[in-house]
């Protein structure tokens, strides 16, 4: 079946690698933030359960080019609705639209709503319920431009970046999406030693060990979607968690932040994932613990008490390269700032943010 995923924008070419190692498949770009492969049912549970970069996993029904409300329903009544969905099953649509059209997001959730309800009762004799705020199956319709996709949500409406360890947040944390993006930027693997000198909450620190440990981080999420669909076996995902358990691999992962209280809340963060973390209180500015790479994210709001960011990046890339690394992946607002030579960049939005991960060879 033709599944997508969704990921964070920018980084499409690294969820599209990862997404390549866990089930083989060679995902091309769909468009921005979205990658489009074949696979089957076994593909979307160990994605779901096991993916570190991705937000979603779909399965697509319809991707054509559809510029009217008429060729939307057309396309959508064209679907052997009932192979996805039972009777009695409730159904719910969420549209989005990008570009000039003359009808907006409602339009196209009430059209392709309609469409699905035909072709279900077109096979069934029977009339899907609609609901809309705890549907069993959730439709995503995305009218780009002159394209129309229409997709089955198979995670459901918490994202895949919303880690069940992070239970203490932080007012600038990191996605972990992004953050196991940087790790895998770093090819940090289970041999390589890490070190988050501005670690926050423990983000890269807490997905870096879990990583290192062939562990997911998602590992005590209890509802997936996929769940109540038909077409996915039950029982697939206790399947699946049982037969892939963590390495024996002890990760070598240091995280440090110069403000105790968000160490504190790092350890409790690490305690909930089960990740093997050595914590420390440390400025950066003067040492930077000894790892093979610094996989971090650079604090930005100079709003706030770290003032001009120059000096704090002037000392911390001093103290950088005085420490053991021969690498350094940073998160940054201002890439600008960093006086060292940066050898790739990845470039994107991250909410209001335009934001840089900087690829440094030290
Ligand atoms: C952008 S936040 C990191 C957020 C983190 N990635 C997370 O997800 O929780 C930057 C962190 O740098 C810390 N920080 C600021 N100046 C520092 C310094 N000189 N040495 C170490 N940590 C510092 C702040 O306390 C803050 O937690």
């Amino acid at each position: 079946m033709d599944l997508l995923a969704t990921t964070t924008r920018g980084l499409e070419s690294i969820a599209a690698a990862e997404t390549d190692r866990l089930v083989g498949a060679s995902p091309h770009v769909h468009h921005p933030g979205w990658i489009a492969f074949e696979g089957d049912t076994e593909d979307i549970v160990t994605l779901n359960a096991r993916a570190r970069t991705l937000n979603r996993v779909l399965v697509s029904l319809v991707d054509q080019s559809a510029t009217t409300l008429d060729a939307i329903g057309d396309a959508t009544e064209s679907v052997p609705v009932a192979d996805y969905v039972d009777s009695g099953q409730s159904i719910a649509v969420e549209s989005t639209r990008i570009g000039t059209h003359e009808f907006g997001s409602p339009d196209v959730s009430d059209v392709v709503g309609q469409a699905i309800l035909d072709s279900h009762r077109r096979a069934t004799g029977d009339r899907l319920p609609v609901d809309l705020d705890d549907p069993d199956v959730v439709f995503r319709a995305v009218v780009r431009h002159d394209r129309f996709t229409l997709a089955i949500d198979t995670t459901g409406p918490v994202s895949l970046h919303r880690r069940p360890y992070r239970v203490r947040d932080h007012p600038a944390p990191v996605k972990p999406t992004i953050a196991a993006a940087m790790l895998d930027i770093a090819d940090a693997d289970a041999t390589t030693t890490v070190v988050d000198p501005f670690c926050g909450v423990g983000t890269v620190p807490i997905e870096a060990a879990l990583a290192a440990s062939g562990r997911s981080p998602n590992a005590a999420r209890e509802t997936f979607a996929f769940q109540s669909l038909p077409f996915v076996p039950d029982g697939a995902l206790v399947e699946y968690r049982a037969g892939h358990e963590s390495s024996d691999a002890e990760p070598m992962v240091v995280g440090a932040d110069s403000d105790r209280s968000c160490v504190r809340a790092a350890r409790e963060n690490a305690a909930v994932a089960d990740a093997s973390v050595e914590w420390l209180t440390a400025d950066a500015r003067s040492h930077v613990p000894a790892a093979d790479v610094v996989v971090t994210d650079l604090p930005f709001d100079i709003r706030t008490d770290h003032g001009d960011l120059r000096p704090l990046y002037r000392e911390f890339c001093a103290a950088v390269a005085d420490s053991a690394a021969d690498r350094l992946v940073a998160l940054t607002v201002r890439p600008d700032l960093l006086p060292l030579d940066i050898d790739r960049s990845y470039e994107f939005r991250d909410g209001r943010l335009d934001v840089t991960i900087a690829d440094i060879s030290l």
